[in-house]
């Protein structure tokens, strides 16, 4: 496995990875791997002749008052477990390397409408800092195939329309949502959780579940009939909710019924620790 710490030598390196394979499938990550990462570095290689991981803590995506300063940084197991997964390259690169300039003028690509909603609005120009960062590595990796979680369903959805709209030649697909046995989506910012919160925590997903359960067999009743006392039910056990919304998959637009092609998304804070979440819900035929 190839280490590259700078996009000068990764050109260096990419160069003849590109002449010995057909395919090159790519994972960018944020580092503090756990099998989420790695179940899709695994998809990456069943998909891909080769494959890249990049993993770089982009500060474009944070927004004022996050935890960048604060993100888990473990470079040394990430690449030990990369190292297991057998993966080819990994680009772990400084910030002024990705972002020479580091003013306010540098240019930002902004997806409207699925940019703008739920944590576009809770968390302003994070998927501008998103998009930013993966048309760089994408212009430097020029990847075949890029691999993203399902976990971050509306950041899946967004990177699919910067790929059509911008006509990047990359086949993006993704990958389940990884869960601990009790249901908690695998993340990195779980470990922010107390003892006492990560209990409370797999109720997110629990919730999902009932509320897609009740929405499928009742498509006719109001949809806030069953996400408000949901709601509810998530603010008394501890929860402070962001968002609890039934969205249209491929517009994001608020829906009002649960026969369609849509998804319950979730995002809710355990003290300090926001959560997100969603399940998706198949249209009746
Ligand atoms: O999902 C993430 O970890 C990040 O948003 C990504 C896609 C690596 C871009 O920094």
């Amino acid at each position: 496995m190839i280490v590259v710490a700078d996009t000068a030598a990764l050109a260096e390196h990419l160069g003849p990875l590109r002449h010995r394979t057909d395919t090159i499938a790519f994972v960018p990550t944020m580092g503090n791997l756990h099998d989420g990462h790695l179940a899709l570095v695994n998809q990456a290689r069943a998909a891909g002749d080769a494959v890249v991981v990049s993993i770089f803590v982009n500060p474009m995506q944070f927004t004022a008052h996050e935890d960048l300063e604060t993100y888990p940084r473990t470079l040394h197991d990430d690449l030990s477990a990369l190292r297991e997964t057998g993966v080819d390259l990994v680009l772990t690169p400084r910030a002024d390397d990705i972002y020479p300039d580091t003013s306010a003028r540098h240019t930002a690509i902004h997806v409207p409408v699925l940019g703008d909603a739920l944590c576009g609005k809770d968390r302003p120009g994070h998927f501008d800092g998103v998009c930013t960062v993966l048309y760089k590595l994408f212009r430097l990796i020029r990847p075949d195939i890029a691999v993203f979680g399902e976990k971050d369903l509306q950041q899946l959805l967004i990177i699919k329309k910067m790929v059509a709209d911008l006509n990047l030649p990359i086949d993006i697909q993704s990958g389940a949502t990884q869960r601990a046995a009790d249901g908690l989506a695998l993340s990195s910012r779980n470990q922010y959780l107390s003892a006492s919160e990560r209990a409370v925590a797999p109720l997110l997903w629990q919730t999902l579940q009932s509320c897609a359960a009740a929405l499928t067999a009742t498509p006719d009743c109001e949809t806030a009939s069953i996400i408000e006392p949901a709601r509810a039910t998530l603010e008394q056990a501890g929860f402070t909710v962001d968002y609890l919304e039934l969205r249209e998959m491929s517009t994001l637009q608020l829906v009002d019924r649960g026969d369609q092609d849509c998804a319950l998304f979730v995002a809710a804070r355990l003290g300090d620790t926001r959560l997100i979440d969603n399940i998706q819900l198949a249209a009746s035929n």
